[in-house]
């Protein structure tokens, strides 16, 4: 069978849907797999910048979705809880100096260092409806976080201000820090 993917369309950081708290998806039906398929296609084709992960409020839908496809992580999580997050001090310290720059499809080309906890475990429901319990440690756990934040309403830059961390916008050529207003 012919599987059709839709691309679809990115919403912009101002979209108000990025502010709202993502519904749980009650049921994995067609409808939500069709969306996970186009959302697959829509994360695929992204190049200018590439991204590695696609919350389902990105696409204009608010509910409790994302995919992740990172280096050989490659995610569907649904409905996910968070169970437990590790930010001993000692690894806040290593984390610090290794802060990686963290960008959003939503406000492409601006980057960030961002502290966040340096592993997380969740329960979430995978594509095929089946329960699992993970955790992500070190630059997984900051993509899991990132986009756990998307079904909260919350965005990369309200931790950027929170931690007064600088932001920089990359023009293809260089990197020039910009302030948010
Ligand atoms: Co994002």
């Amino acid at each position: 069978m012919v599987q059709l993917h839709m691309i679809r369309k990115i919403v912009d950081v101002k979209s108000p849907i990025l502010r709202e708290k993502a519904k749980p998806v009650e049921k994995v039906d067609k409808k939500i797999t069709q969306l996970i398929n186009d959302m697959k296609e829509t994360l695929r084709i992204q190049s200018d910048p590439e991204g590695i992960g696609l919350a389902a409020p990105q696409v204009g839908k608010s509910i409790q979705l994302f995919i992740v496809n990172y280096e050989g992580l490659e995610r569907v999580i649904i409905n996910p809880k968070i169970i437990s997050t590790i930010r001993s001090k000692k690894t806040v310290k290593k984390t610090h100096k290794k802060r990686v720059l963290e960008g959003c499809l939503s406000l492409p080309h601006y980057y960030g260092p961002i502290t966040r906890a340096h592993s997380i475990t969740i329960s979430y429901l995978d594509e095929n409806g089946n329960k699992k319990k993970e955790t992500f440690s070190e630059f997984q756990a900051q993509i899991i976080q990132h986009e756990i934040d998307h079904l909260n309403g919350v965005l990369f830059i309200d931790h950027i201000l929170e931690q007064k961390s600088p932001l920089y916008k990359f023009t293809g050529e260089e990197w020039e820090e910009v302030e948010l207003i």
